[in-house]
């Protein structure tokens, strides 16, 4: 029996990926790149947006994610070329000059669009704004933000006590202010850092552990004035600084890196080279994770690219043992968890994920999700209130599967699906395409 991966439409425009693993086996070889990072794409192209001058994007993330930031900031003025992975100009119109829009800016499926733009709304005096999004976001906590927002000043009505997209902004010249947000987010962090950025004064983020800090690098390189304090996971902005367009590199996304990582970690007599994946440290958890699980992973041709730090990463198949991944870990590896369940599906023992009941309110609920999925699979998955335990080492079978209309989650399941005996059909598998178009490709070109 040979293998097969194909994709089929259904009537509904939804797609299935249909994932059948010879009964021989296989193994996956070869040297990937994998599509530019989707928080960082989304950083360039906001920061391009409200920068004075030119910005060019080498390497940005064609996915659907970054389509909707760009598609919101042209609508309020600033002037994008056709996005490609060359170079995309984005014409900046300078800080605070973000015109009102005509109609409702849609984030579609990006809380990242949504919750660092609502930053930027809340601080332009005298505009209005409405934002909302698909139907997965539309149910996504917008509180986190919109609270510290209002004690700035700002100006925000939503649903469910202003929660929920869509919301209305009316913007305001804000206060200056010292946020200690309860979770650790870049989301959170990134959205009262760009509110702080036309507010006069001081504006500080304090959170409980270190989230991603793509917008700390970017804004510094733009010329933003920050003050950054790691003792205490704190950073101050200091207000109204012009920003000065720039030429941005965007690296390999580690968190689409993840999923070849895993599959060749799993897949016997497999070898990937990933090249040019970004390893910023505040993203790097899920080697860690990998590591702690005895994966023959090693980072090569380590540089630094545009200020943030790149490298190749070679990962070999090998045998899996169960580890514990929970505390100031899980910020680093928040998107990772989907498929390093997977990896726990594989590896001896008991593995298990605490401390992480932020993946409750991500694409979707993705413990509940993954759990669901992985056990229909036989996989022994145990949902628990913050996380996951998973007995590794029961063989998986292919099942008709669902991706919840969750990119992460499509994808993690057809990575589980090249071990498993059978045929594994992945309902709404083109969920894939919000931040990796080109996954399936790569998975026919790496199978050969
Ligand atoms: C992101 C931050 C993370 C992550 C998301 C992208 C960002 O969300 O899950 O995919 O670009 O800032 P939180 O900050 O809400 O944890």
């Amino acid at each position: 029996m040979s293998s097969s991966i194909v994709t089929t439409q259904n009537n509904n425009q939804s797609q299935d990926l249909i994932i059948k693993p010879p009964s021989s086996g296989l193994s996956l070889q070869g040297k990937i790149t994998v599509p530019g990072d989707k928080s960082i794409s989304h950083r360039a192209l906001m920061l391009g947006a409200i920068a004075k001058g030119e910005t060019t994007i080498k390497g940005l993330l064609l996915g659907e994610d970054p389509r909707s930031t760009a598609s919101c900031f042209r609508a309020m003025g600033a002037e994008i070329s056709e996005l490609n992975t060359q170079k995309v100009v984005v014409k900046g119109i300078g800080l605070g000059n973000l015109q009102e829009p005509k109609d409702i800016l849609d984030a579609g499926n990006s809380g990242t669009t949504l919750r660092l733009m609502l930053g930027l709304l809340a601080s332009h005096p005298d505009r209005f704004f409405t934002v909302t999004g698909d139907n997965s976001l539309r149910s996504r906590p917008m509180s986190r933000v919109v609270k510290p927002l209002q004690q700035m000043g700002a100006t925000i009505w939503g649903r469910e006590n202003n929660n929920l997209a869509p919301l209305a902004v009316k913007g305001q010249q804000l206060k200056p202010f010292h946020y200690h947000s309860p979770i650790a987010s870049a989301q959170v962090k990134s959205c009262i850092l760009l509110a702080g950025l036309m507010t006069e004064g001081k504006t500080t983020v304090t959170e409980p552990a270190l989230s991603r800090d793509h917008s700390e690098r970017m804004l510094q390189a733009f010329g933003a004035e920050l003050e950054i304090d790691p003792q205490t996971n704190s950073v101050t902005i200091i207000g109204q600084p012009d920003l000065i367009g720039q030429h941005v590199i965007v690296p390999g996304d580690i968190s689409s890196a993840a999923f070849w990582l895993v599959a060749a970690a799993i897949v016997p007599g497999s070898e990937l080279v990933i090249t040019n994946v970004g390893v910023n440290p505040t993203r790097t958890g899920v080697l860690e994770a990998l590591e702690m699980m005895d994966a023959n992973i090693t980072k090569e041709n380590e540089r630094i690219v545009a200020g943030e730090p790149v490298a190749d990463l070679r990962v070999k198949y090998g045998k899996l043992k169960a580890c514990t991944i929970g505390g100031s870990l899980i910020p680093r590896l928040i998107d990772e968890i989907p498929i390093l369940a997977v990896a726990a599906a594989f590896a001896e023992g008991t593995t298990i994920i605490k401390d992480a009941a932020e993946l409750r309110v991500k694409e979707s609920d993705r413990l509940a999700v993954m759990a669901t999925e992985l056990t229909k699979m036989g996989a022994k998955v145990t949902e628990l209130p913050d996380g996951l335990e998973i007995n590794g080492g029961s063989p998986l079978t292919g099942q008709e599967v669902d991706s919840h209309h969750d990119h992460r989650i499509a994808m993690s399941l057809a990575i589980a699906a090249l071990v498993a005996t059978g045929t594994t059909n992945i309902h709404r598998a083109e969920a894939a395409s919000i931040s990796y178009p080109n996954f399936v490709a790569t998975l026919q070109q790496i199978i050969g």
